[in-house]
């Protein structure tokens, strides 16, 4: 009888490949199975891996910086299956809509090429779209820590993943999922928090941006920089630019795993679609050459399904030979690289790596399929092209009260001798220090340009804390602003006034160039505290990137509050000084009395900090 023929040899024949099982599914006459979207990711992406040239599948791994690429035809001429926004890199027209258009032009180029395969977009959207001027800058991610708020912060994630859409962007480099146990480390402040659980619980973020993926607005995000990036070693021989960016980090794999991990297991139970791997190194192996901790144990133990990145030329720190380089970065497990510039040579060298049999095709394709899969479940093959309906959400009224909440929930009152809330009717308040009335300062880094600036002319809007101040304030108070920036203050000008609110704090950096050896209050912002507080009662804030050394300070201050880097919507700060909102903020950093006490987890006898992890007064 033929059935049972016909069923043992189904039953024999070699299972499908998942490119025939989409040849065979509810095929679409004239479609081929990869255009179908009824097909799933995983099926289409296989589909249109078997169509795929060599050079067509190293472009789709090669990501280039806009500014890099002179000739927009290049992106068809090789294949480019990404692009990127460095830090400040946008276009002449630096608006939503002019964003919109160079993006869409950098798409059409991608879509005319034999397989229409279009660009996946990425942009450091890390505290809301702070590339683009207009947009609504949030807290950084120190200050989110202080609010241990996984809604808050997930909501923030969806607010940005709008505004982000709304340029044409689909890719976030977002969140930094760093456990920063070094405060002197100039990334601190794009750190949840020193210990592992805030970044575990705030990378909701992650399910934020990415929404219900292949929805409007719904955006790929990114788990940074795996792994341990923020356990480098204070070191000024590892790296003669930075004293611990990108350095090296030196723990066991029991005390990496503990520390550092956890975040990256939360961000892939989520879904999160890439990984971006981290500049440093753990045990002097450069991360983007560690296919143990990559291959082993990101895709395999931990089951991450997305592709992992580079980070900006972080393969070229791997060895002086760059075929070398590159073998090492692809073999590790790397499945994009951002080149970001010299791309022909990136393409050139793998393509000759692969030839030569020391890159195997099967890493290739891994690789690339890795890749089309995330192309194909955020809907970037049926909605290249920017959803221009989002733009009204761009820097919305809704957006603003949003940061507005998350800049009060991040407040962490850390003194108060009866100071605060100070009463909407008194009389008459002095306002001074470095950040009372600086936008960019409050901003930090990563905003509209790479390093942030300090000033009010920083090429966006925003609301300084003196305007918050002001704002909140009856029409019968005066308010009087002294610039200590550039002027001593004199107890004559001090007396009088029933209270003086002095801002002090940093100024804004990224990355390695905001490493710093001490931490202590400048000496503008010293004098200013100290002639404020020696004269009438004082609320001190801090506006930072970290903790700073204020021990000697302390015993003037009437109340201090730590408003780390709140970013565009400054009132939320006086929304608490004034008691419209509570203080309800816990120090995502243990606060230390001195140097002498950084990094974290030093031995106890090193003393108790200032103020412990956790600490966090309510009135
Ligand atoms: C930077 C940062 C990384 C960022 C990337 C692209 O060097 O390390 O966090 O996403 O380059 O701007």
């Amino acid at each position: 009888m033929l059935l049972p023929l016909l069923t043992l040899s189904l039953l024999s024949a070699a299972p499908l490949t998942a490119a025939q099982s989409a040849a065979t599914q509810s095929a679409v006459p004239g479609v081929l199975p990869y255009q179908n979207a009824q097909l799933t990711p995983e099926a289409r992406a296989a589909d249109l891996l078997g169509r795929l040239s060599l050079a067509e599948k190293i472009g789709q791994m090669t990501q280039a910086e806009r500014g890099a690429i002179k000739d927009p035809q290049d992106i068809a001429r090789y294949f480019l299956g990404s692009l990127l926004s460095g830090g400040g890199s946008g276009p002449a027209d630096n608006t939503p809509a002019g964003w919109a258009d160079m993006i869409d032009g950098f798409q059409q180029q991608a879509l005319s090429t034999r397989l229409k395969i279009p660009l996946l977009y990425g942009a450091d959207a890390v505290h809301g779209h702070n590339n683009v001027p207009g947009a609504t800058l949030y807290p950084h991610n120190i200050g989110l820590g202080a609010t241990r708020d996984a809604a808050l912060v997930q909501s923030i994630g969806r607010a940005t993943a709008e505004e982000v859409a709304a340029t044409g962007v689909n890719w976030t480099f977002s969140p930094c999922l760093c456990v920063a146990r070094d405060v002197r480390w100039g990334r601190t402040y794009e750190s949840f928090g020193e210990r592992p659980e805030l970044a575990t619980l705030l990378s909701s973020e992650i399910s934020g941006y990415q929404g219900t993926a292949g929805t409007p607005a719904s955006i790929l995000a990114t788990a940074k920089h795996f792994v341990g990036d923020g356990g480098t070693t204070f070191d000024t021989s590892t790296n003669p630019d930075y004293l611990l960016d990108q350095g090296d980090t030196r723990l066991s794999e029991t005390d990496l795993r503990r520390l550092h991990l956890p975040p990256f297991q939360a961000a892939v139970k989520q879904g999160v679609a890439s990984v971006m791997v981290s500049f440093s190194s753990v045990n002097g192996l450069k991360m983007h050459g560690d296919k143990h901790l990559i291959t082993d144990v990101l895709k395999g133990e931990l089951g991450f399904q997305g592709f992992v990145i580079s980070d900006w030329a972080g393969i070229d720190q791997i060895s002086p030979d760059y075929a070398l380089s590159v073998r090492s970065a692809i073999n590790a497990g790397l499945d994009m690289v951002m080149v970001p510039n010299d791309y022909p040579r990136f393409i050139d060298t793998l393509t000759a790596e692969v030839t030569a049999g020391r890159v195997p095709v099967t890493r290739i394709d891994d690789a690339v399929r890795r890749i089309l899969i995330q192309k194909f479940r955020f809907g970037v093959f049926e909605h290249p092209l920017t959803d221009r309906t989002l733009a009204a959400t761009f820097g919305s009224a809704e957006h603003k009260a949003l940061a507005r909440k998350a800049v009060q929930e991040s407040l962490v009152l850390l003194k108060n001798q009866g100071v605060l809330p100070i009463s909407k009717s008194t009389p008459r308040l002095l306002v001074t220090g470095s950040n009372a009335a600086d936008l960019g300062n409050q901003l930090g880094g990563w905003s509209v340009t790479w390093q942030g600036k300090s000033g009010n002319n920083v090429g966006t809007t925003g609301t300084t804390i003196l305007a918050g101040i002001r704002a909140a304030v009856s029409a019968q108070t005066k308010v009087d602003y002294l610039d200590s920036r550039s002027n001593d203050i004199t107890p004559a000008q001090v007396k009088g006034y029933d209270v003086g609110i002095v801002v002090v704090g940093e100024t804004p950096y990224a990355e390695g160039q905001g490493d710093r050896s001490s931490l202590t209050l400048s000496p503008r912002d010293q004098a200013a505290v100290n002639a404020v507080c020696s004269a009438v009662r004082c609320v001190v804030v801090t506006v930072s990137g970290r903790p700073l050394i204020l021990t000697d300070q302390l015993p003037r201050m009437g109340a201090l509050v730590a408003a780390w880097l709140p970013g565009s919507e400054g009132e939320g700060v006086a929304d608490a000084l004034f008691g419209n909102t509570k203080f309800t903020g816990k120090l995502s950093f243990s606060w230390p009395r001195s140097m002498a006490q950084v990094p974290v987890g030093k031995p106890r006898d090193m003393g108790a900090p200032l103020f412990a992890y956790g600490f966090g007064l309510e009135k």
